[in-house]
């Protein structure tokens, strides 16, 4: 961590306000290397002990990765006029962070969805031509055929004549209505549209996977944790992998 403003290094590092922030300081509660400093402007670096009210503290982390379990009727947005977002669901306890969600799932979908500050992580693992993998179950209103399972594996046509790249789907359950679909792309409702080219309608989608982590089976709907730094690691390595 760069040298940071003290009022800046207190609210994230205790998810205050800045109010909350200057108070402690024009109070005198907070001491650098054993000097009371109520200054929020005066800048501290990693090497420096910070404490409040005589507790050491501890640097935020620079960003945030939550793995959440998105509940249906929730829209992947960082806000919105009228439903409820999926930064909603965390965002009391980030007040002072710009959480959005790496990628979308619909408002009906359910499932595993990354929400980050971190930009530069979110552009990776979204860019078009990085292919995260990205798992979902699918229940879908007519069963799986050896045609559809073809079409997904050489790219099927949209009807809009946009040529999505090879997608893998297999029956999970023995009447073929329970599927698991595997995608390398983020289009628009791609699944539901791609099930359309066949006239199939989608009924259900779960999103169970992104880049080899799977969302965490402890997690009950609107549940959610942070991804641990080795999950970033292997979601930030599957971003970098070249198409199979
Ligand atoms: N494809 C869809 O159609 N919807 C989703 O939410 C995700 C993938």
């Amino acid at each position: 961590m760069e040298m940071v403003r003290l009022d800046k290094f207190l609210t994230q590092a205790l998810a205050i306000t800045r109010s909350q922030a200057k108070e402690l300081l024009s109070k005198g509660r907070v001491v650098v290397d054993g000097v009371v400093c109520k200054k929020g402007d005066t800048k501290v670096s990693p090497a420096q002990e910070v404490t409040v009210n005589g507790k050491g503290v501890t640097a935020a982390a620079e960003y945030v990765y939550l793995m959440l379990n998105k509940p249906e009727g929730i829209v992947s947005a960082s806000r919105d006029p009228r439903d409820k977002t999926v930064v909603d669901l965390v965002a009391e306890q980030f007040p002072r962070r710009e959480l959005f969600p790496a990628g979308r799932l619909d408002k009906t979908s359910t499932g595993f969805v990354l929400i980050t500050d971190d930009g530069a992580f979110a552009h990776e693992i979204l860019h078009p031509k990085h292919h995260v993998p990205k798992t979902y179950v699918v229940g879908i209103d007519t069963p799986l055929t050896a045609e559809m399972i073809q079409g997904f594996e050489t790219g099927v046509i949209l009807a809009d004549g946009q040529t999505m790249e090879p997608a893998s789907v297999k029956a999970l359950s023995e009447d073929g209505f329970l599927v698991r679909v595997q995608l390398r792309q983020g289009v628009y409702h791609q699944i539901k549209r791609m099930f359309g080219v066949y006239g199939v309608g989608v009924n259900t989608l779960h999103r169970e996977d992104i880049g080899g982590i799977a969302l965490d089976k402890n997690l009950a709907p609107g549940e959610w944790r942070p991804l641990t730094e080795r999950e970033v690691q292997i979601i930030r390595k599957a971003a970098q992998k070249k198409m199979p």
